[in-house]
């Protein structure tokens, strides 16, 4: 079935026709791609998951409430789309706070750029609104989902909690738990009252998952909803069940939260709202598949100034011309150009951002000088969380770890 024979109608069954679409451009969990040769189609992505575009309206009333400039991630649209975030600031206009809930699954030793994104940016929250924060390890989902033992798996949880926690979140609003380690008891309880609620079709319908696939997966996205409800965590929110729930994250989590807020209701919880990010593109470009397992795709937190340089001068896909009298004459194509993309993440200074933009998309600066100025950017990141991790010990890791109350969580 052909892309022709789908325009002109000749395909009538709307199944069909979905699973066409979805062979274009996939976005699950697991599985990240664009269709074949392009980018990921976010407005696409945003009307068949059924969330709303984030607007500028929004992201003033966010300055408005936190007296505070708006983050980066907010001002270039990296943090895109959301669900009833409208609520949570009525809400916390009203004088209600809220929680924030993130976190990740410890599948690899050494994080990527693009794995800092959802913290850096709730840290940036959490300290805006003065809020408390839960961050789940899911070790038991890369468990289940990858070649891994259980003791590796928990290993790599507390690995990756210090690289979480050198992102400078506040001890006394901060609650990190591994799902190994937690679950049980009122989290527990509340796993068990949404999966009597979420049928195996629904599951399917959402994950994809086949008859082949094993009971474990089918059975994790509970575990994953859970945290959403302030009852999961009783030495936290005990009393206050109505507190609301905000969740930063990836796009490509929606599909646990639109699973979570259909049950949220029928439990007599609020729906969690979301705030969700694009994705960060590979050093190769946007279009094609991201490689999960190719180095040299991604800028590690553990990578040298020499490694830095070297892939983003070597792989850094450039939107320059191949010559420079053509590129001089034609300027670059900003549009596909990684440099320019990954400074509009991480070049804080929004004039700078503009000149950059302007010159070297009227030719007059070069793509060698744009990749210069991205590695003393990414340097300058990567060297500052280096030293952070660096300085985050076993007894810190213990200390945020620690099922505990948090009494000045709110303040
Ligand atoms: N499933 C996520 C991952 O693989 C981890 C995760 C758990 C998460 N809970 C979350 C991410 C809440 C964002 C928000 O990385």
């Amino acid at each position: 079935m052909n892309k022709e024979e789908l325009e002109s109608g000749a395909l009538q069954n709307e199944k069909e026709k979905q699973q066409l679409e979805e062979e274009e451009q996939v976005v699950n969990p697991w599985e990240v791609s664009a269709k074949e040769g392009g980018k990921i189609d976010y407005d696409k992505l945003i009307e068949k998951f059924g969330c709303q575009r984030l607007n500028q309206s929004l992201i003033d009333r966010v300055e408005h409430l936190t007296s505070r400039r708006a983050h980066v991630f907010l001002r270039r649209g990296v943090f895109f789309a959301h669900r009833d975030f409208n609520d949570i600031l009525d809400a916390y206009e009203r004088g209600e706070k809220f929680y924030l809930y993130t976190g990740r699954g410890p599948s690899s030793e050494a994080l990527h750029l693009g794995h800092l994104i959802p913290f850096m940016f709730t840290q940036y929250l959490q300290e805006a609104f003065k809020v408390p924060l839960v961050i789940q390890l899911t070790d038991d989902e890369k468990f289940l989902w990858k070649n891994l033992t259980v003791e590796e798996s928990r290993r790599l949880a507390r690995e990756n909690a210090k690289d979480i926690i050198a992102c400078g979140f506040d001890i006394r609003r901060t609650f990190i738990f591994s799902d190994f380690d937690y679950v049980g008891g009122a989290f527990y309880r509340n796993m068990i009252e949404i999966s009597k609620r979420v049928t195996c079709n629904q599951i399917v319908g959402i994950f994809g998952f086949v008859g082949e696939d094993h009971i474990g997966k089918y059975s994790f996205p509970p575990v994953q909803a859970a945290p959403s409800f302030p009852s999961s965590f009783p030495h936290l929110f005990s009393g206050k069940d109505n507190l609301r729930c905000l969740i930063p994250c990836a796009i490509d989590q929606d599909p646990y939260f639109r699973m979570t807020r259909d049950v949220a209701p029928r439990i007599g919880h609020h729906k969690p709202a979301l705030i969700e990010s694009l994705f960060f593109p590979a050093l190769q470009g946007e279009t094609g598949k991201m490689s999960a397992s190719d180095p040299n795709s991604a800028i590690y937190v553990t990578d040298s100034e020499k490694d830095i340089k070297n892939k983003i001068n070597r792989y850094a896909f450039s939107g320059g011309q191949d010559s420079i009298e053509k590129h001089r004459q034609l300027g670059a194509n900003l549009e596909v150009d990684i440099p320019i993309k990954y400074l509009g993440f991480f070049l804080e200074d929004d004039a700078e951002l503009e000149h950059i933009k302007k010159e070297y998309g009227a030719g007059r600066m070069l793509t060698g000088e744009v990749k210069q100025r991205l590695i003393e950017v990414l340097t300058k990141l990567v060297e500052r969380h280096r030293r952070a991790r660096a300085a985050v010990t076993d007894e810190m890791v213990d200390a945020f770890m620690a099922v505990r109350p948090l009494p000045n969580m709110f303040n």
